[in-house]
């Protein structure tokens, strides 16, 4: 067979070295053809006489990750049925087993991190010697994709080192260091790199013993008394519901995990597999892991290879940016500047100013250093980069201006020509405003064409995503550029086009207004704050009214009322908001009082003059209503940018609503989310909600059409 993802040497006495190498990938990963090829090895192995046992290492710096999700997206995209899931881990698992039992000894030698697939190959081996080094993580972190280890995983971990252990670890996704892998049993030995192979090699000369425990006659772990055993008891009883708790049942895995442990460690091994076959399939074929994996691993690999980026531009590397107004968002796109390597001129109206720009990136590098992410040396490198300045002619020779000062049209315009006048004529301008449009600002700019939104968010060091605002007259040119630098500081970018509110701030809107509208209608507010975060949105929309303060929404609508006249139809909310600022003098937590209350302390609680203030209905509507209204409108709000050309595919609206506001991953993003639902069936649903609570639930005839010709936007 021609081997493109394993070498085999065997060297004299008869020991089998497998080097996983895929000549294709910079990283080692589970595809249908290294399964094919490692199982030819484990056959050869099994049964070659002159071949006493094997050592299993890798080629490149990592051992191995998990499966190829390329892979799996295209499995995904032909419809994943519970029969193809389970074909699907039936090989790897085979392949496991049939290496754990044939007989010969397998050890592994891990030169680098393990996850996943990666991880259960290992668990598989007979014995493991890792090298001492932190970066050679392993785990088991498939539950972040909706998921469970489905060779094996969920069955050699427990009756490795304990049920407990092993569901903490399986539930939670945990990584562990060679140290704690060797503490808790994951592991046998850590030794340096040089002496890695060596230990292996010691160990197979030793004679080892090929057969696991569990496949030993008698074998029975403490915990397969199942429940017979009352500390099983406690602890199954109590991981069910755990689990639920911190998911509120939108994701099935951890359950599923807990269930699979449960059952699998009362039988023998082999059944045991079976077990967690089922319940891997049943994961697989479920959407929540498709949207999950698709969204934020396939689509979001493909927006940070700059997939939007038109064709025919030369790539161009920043070396130097400008940086206006060096406040909280300036301040922070500063940082990741200088962290990416980029020179940074820092300007403020006062040289205090930007040196508290400047002072933000120390305290997050110190923080850095404290954790150990970062020496004080690279530390010190990054800040040297930050240069705080008052002096526009500072400005001469940066390759890209963003533009961070206060949200307003005039002083922006001001600071725009002071930049125009020094910096060179090809140096493109990007603003950070979070709702002016772009192509009335380009208007400042002598050359609209090179003139482009950069939307960062809040923290900027923390947040992944820019939305990149391509306005009336950016060029083509200019995105590019534009693309070309978030991809240099290593952030995910979505395109859209100029729009009120671009596209995130926009759809976020209507999730505090459906919050507020609810509050209006008398639903009591600890239900509209519960049914957001049970929905998976991270804060219930009064929380997060408070933190961003009610002005700005209400800043935002009357915008929209001047420039619009009675072609705008203000957010039911409205009065609400009116009443918070004017009768209630409640603006948000930094007005020191909003929908909640704000103790000296930090503690919050919903403020009780509320039910006063919009008075609680007799009838209460269901959780399950409260939670789809909150979620619909932010899906029909999407679904509307995609229809007005604001989106201009649904991939960047799934990722923008994940990566910018936190929509739960479950959904895949709110575009996905109907496509979860169906779209004839979703379109159905917001005509009924629609009749029960207004127009705004209206779908729009485009989405009807739609609708009537498929029943998906990925399609
Ligand atoms: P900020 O108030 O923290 O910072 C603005 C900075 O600009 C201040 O340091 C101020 O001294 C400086 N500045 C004002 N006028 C200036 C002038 N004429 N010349 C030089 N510097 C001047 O505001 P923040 O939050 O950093 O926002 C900045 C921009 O980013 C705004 O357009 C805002 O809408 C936008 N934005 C804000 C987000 C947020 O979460 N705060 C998120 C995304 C965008």
């Amino acid at each position: 067979m021609d081997m493109k993802h394993i070498r085999i040497e065997i060297e004299a006495d008869g020991i089998a070295v497998l080097t996983l190498d895929n000549a294709d990938e910079s990283m080692n990963l589970v595809s249908p053809a290294f399964i094919e090829e490692f199982s030819a090895a484990v056959e050869k192995i099994a049964t070659d006489d002159a071949i006493k046992g094997a050592i299993v290492t890798s080629g490149k710096p990592a051992f191995m990750a998990g499966a190829d999700l390329k892979f799996l997206g295209a499995a995904f995209d032909k419809g994943m049925t519970i029969k193809d899931a389970l074909a699907f881990r039936q090989a790897p698992s085979d392949m496991h087993r049939r290496m754990e039992t044939c007989g010969k000894p397998f050890v592994a030698a891990i030169n680098g991190l393990a996850l996943g697939g990666g991880c259960e190959l290992v668990l598989a081996c007979h014995h493991r010697v890792i090298v001492d080094d932190p970066k050679a993580t392993l785990g088991l972190p498939e539950v972040n994709v909706g998921l469970l280890p489905g060779s094996g995983g969920t069955q050699r971990l427990p009756r490795m080192i304990g049920v407990e252990r092993a569901l903490s670890m399986l539930t939670t996704g945990e990584i562990v260091s060679p140290a704690e892998a060797l503490a808790r049993g994951i592991v046998d030995q850590v030794v340096s790199r040089e002496a890695l192979l060596d230990a292996a090699r010691a160990w197979l000369r030793g004679n080892p013993d090929p057969v696991r425990a569990w496949d030993k006659k008698g074998y029975a772990p403490p915990e397969s008394f199942g429940l017979l055993d009352t500390k099983m008891a406690t602890m199954f009883t109590m991981a069910g519901p755990g689990v639920s708790a911190k998911t509120w049942h939108n994701y099935p895995a951890p359950i599923a995990i807990v269930a699979t442990v449960f059952e699998g460690v009362q039988l023998p091994f082999d059944s045991a597999l079976k077990i967690e076959g089922k319940h891997f399939a049943r994961l697989l074929a479920d959407p929540v892991s498709r949207n999950i994996i698709r969204t934020t691993f396939l689509n979001k690999g493909k927006a940070d290879r700059l997939a939007s980026r038109p064709e025919g531009f030369d790539k161009t590397t920043f070396r130097k940016v400008g940086i206006l107004g060096a406040g909280m968002m300036g301040a922070g796109i500063a940082f990741v500047s200088a962290a990416a390597g980029i020179d940074v001129v820092l300007i403020d109206s006062s040289l205090e100013f930007a040196e508290k720009g400047k002072a933000y990136s120390a305290g997050v590098l110190k923080r850095e250093i404290e954790r150990k992410r970062r020496s004080q040396e690279a530390a010190d490198t990054i800040l040297s980069r930050i240069h705080p300045s008052v002096d526009y002619a500072d400005l001469a020779d940066v390759d890209l201006v963003i533009e961070a000062v206060f949200e307003d049209t005039a002083v922006k315009a001001d600071v725009t020509k002071r930049a125009a006048a020094v910096i060179p004529k090809t140096t493109p301008f990007a603003s950070n405003t979070s709702t002016l449009p772009i192509s009335g600002l380009a208007e400042a700019f002598e050359r609209p064409d090179d003139f482009i939104g950069l939307h960062f968010f809040s923290p900027v060091d923390r947040m992944q995503l820019v939305e990149v605002i391509v306005g009336k007259k950016t060029s083509d040119a200019t995105l590019a550029k534009a693309l070309d630098f978030v991809g240099q500081i290593r952030k995910t970018p979505i395109v859209v086009r100029d729009s009120r509110g671009f596209y995130t701030s926009r759809v976020f809107q209507t999730f505090i207004h459906e919050g507020m509208a609810l509050l209006q209608e008398g639903v009591k507010p600890a239900i509209i704050e519960n049914a957001a975060k049970q929905a998976g949105m991270p804060v219930g929309p009064l929380a997060v009214t408070d933190e961003v303060t009610i002005e700005l929404p209400m800043k935002i609508v009357r915008q929209a009322q001047a420039e619009m006249g009675t072609a705008y139809t203000p957010p039911v909310s409205l009065e609400v908001m009116r009443r918070m600022l004017d009768e209630f003098k409640r603006p948000g937590r930094k007005g020191g009082a909003g929908f909640y209350e704000y103790a000296a302390d930090g503690k919050k609680h919903l403020w009780k003059g509320l039910s006063d203030a919009f008075p609680i209905a007799k009838e209460q509507p269901a959780l399950d209503e409260v939670k789809k209204r909150m979620l619909y409108i932010q899906a029909l709000e999407t679904a509307r940018c995609l229809e007005e050309g604001v989106l201009l595919n649904p991939v960047d609206g799934d990722l923008g609503s994940v990566l910018g506001w936190s929509f739960p991953t479950y959904t895949g993003g709110t575009l996905s989310l109907i496509d979860t639902v169906g779209l004839k069936a979703f379109v159905a649903e917001c005509e009924s909600l629609a009749q029960r609570h207004g127009e705004r639930f209206a779908p729009s005839s485009w989405l009807r059409e739609k609708a009537a010709e498929s029943d998906s936007f990925y399609n």
